[in-house]
């Protein structure tokens, strides 16, 4: 007979909890042991009865619930709670997953997403995938240089770390030229030429002792070999083996790569979930994006694969993101702001942003970046605000189209 999952509900609202019960029905062997309208009534209850599977809306009294579900998984070993809010602020997606939330689902509920979520946490509490099988693999890329790769893979790698506490390893993918180390400030005794060189000795201790740990959190940094004899004998079997390994021991890896479309970088991207395609917005960066989408295309990524970043953005541009989008014929997945000072204080320090700029916009900027791309947050939900309105017939389009011919 197959194990049933006993679940609890918390929502205050009536037709809330119904509609969660109904689509619970769908899901296999999920079985609703208990409703209730308001945590704290619930929280005896579950320290009692320990069911493996908590879904709350924390949209109202969200404090006191995010302290319960706090004392929730410190006290319950294996519980799994999928929160559920209205609010789509990241401060409180951020703070529901560093209570212990597994996921956090935006309200009004999406049914698949919502089944995908339990259906998830049905597997982790069987047994059925264990929390490091299921790695993430992002890429930062341009075929620019200079435009923000490494700003951003260092920064969302750190969040990412901050917000999920699972293992992060941040791979410098430009050989002899990774700035990496510089951002981070760190002297790493080993590099993926000595990993590489290593592969039969690999296991989780040897990767946890090799790769550098960064100040006692979970990102780790495998750095780019500093020699040009040791970064030239990696082949592009080399980086497939090395994501490889890597995703057997982290629960996300980013990778920082070069402005070329090189065999190494491809091999890289070839063996990421996620490509962050990051531009600026100027006509060369865009043209370039459009040659990146053209390459993608032919490699025979999905659309999926790949989202757009936009980075050091500036409300005030002339050119509008709906421009952007319209000539690449792709949506901008995030926008970073434009923050000179920020960025080089946090680059010349060899500190994150967060540490070296903690109320900035671009710290709250990678912040949310980092919960939309943790696979606790259900970034599908969250629609994009409208951009605003602006007059017709703007330049920018017109002179693209006057050069799509040049390609
Ligand atoms: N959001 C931003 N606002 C302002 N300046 C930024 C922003 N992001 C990056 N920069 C600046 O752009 C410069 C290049 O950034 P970074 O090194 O991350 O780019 P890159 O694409 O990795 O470059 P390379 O191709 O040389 O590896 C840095 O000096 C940084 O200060
Ligand atoms: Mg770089």
């Amino acid at each position: 007979m197959a194990i049933k999952i006993d679940t609890v509900i918390i929502d205050s609202e009536e037709t809330s909890r119904e509609l969660i019960a109904n689509y619970l029905e769908t899901v296999d062997d999920v079985n609703i042991i208990q409703q209730f309208k308001d945590i704290l009534a619930a929280q005896d209850y579950i320290i009692e009865n320990r069911p493996p599977l908590v879904i709350v809306d924390i949209t109202k009294k969200t404090n006191i619930s995010l302290d319960v579900i706090s004392k929730l998984t410190t006290l319950v070993k294996n519980i799994k709670i999928i929160v559920l809010s209205y609010e789509t602020e990241s401060d409180i997606v951020i703070k529901a997953l560093r209570a212990g939330a597994r996921e956090f689902l935006v309200k009004p509920l999406i049914e698949k997403d919502f089944i995908a979520a339990v259906q998830k946490m049905k597997d982790l509490i069987l047994g059925n995938i264990n929390d490091t099988t299921k790695c993430k693999v992002i890429t930062t890329f341009s075929n620019k240089g200079g435009i923000g790769k490494t700003s951003i893979a260092v920064n969302l790698a750190m969040e990412i770390a901050n917000i999920t506490k699972e293992k992060v390893a941040l791979v410098d993918l430009n050989m002899q030229m990774g700035d990496i180390t510089t951002f981070l400030n760190l002297d790493p005794s080993f590099d993926t030429s000595y990993v590489i060189n290593n592969l039969d000795r690999i296991d989780e201790t040897f990767l946890l002792t090799t790769l550098e740990q960064y100040n006692k959190t979970s990102l780790y940094v495998l750095a780019d070999p500093p020699d040009i004899e040791q970064a030239e004998i990696i082949t592009s079997e080399d980086i497939t083996t090395l994501i490889n390994i890597l995703r057997n021991v982290f629960s996300y890896i980013v990778i920082d790569t070069t402005s070329s479309f090189d065999a190494k970088t491809i091999t890289a991207l070839d063996n990421s979930d996620l490509i962050l395609l990051v531009s600026i917005i100027n006509l060369p960066s865009i043209r370039n994006c459009q040659r990146c989408f053209d390459l993608f295309k032919k490699l025979g990524y999905s659309k999926d694969k790949i989202k757009l970043i936009i980075n050091r953005y500036m409300e005030a541009d002339d050119i509008k993101i709906e421009d952007v989008e319209e000539v690449l014929d792709h949506k901008v997945f995030f926008k970073i702001p434009n923050n000179y000072y920020t960025i080089i204080n946090s680059i010349n320090k060899g500190i994150p942003i967060c540490d070296a700029s903690p109320n900035s916009n671009i710290c709250k900027s990678f912040k949310q970046l980092g919960a939309l791309l943790s696979d606790n947050y259900s970034y599908n939900n969250k629609t994009s605000k409208p951009q605003n309105q602006r007059e017709q017939g703007f330049k920018f389009l017109n002179l693209f189209n006057r050069n799509k011919g040049d390609n």
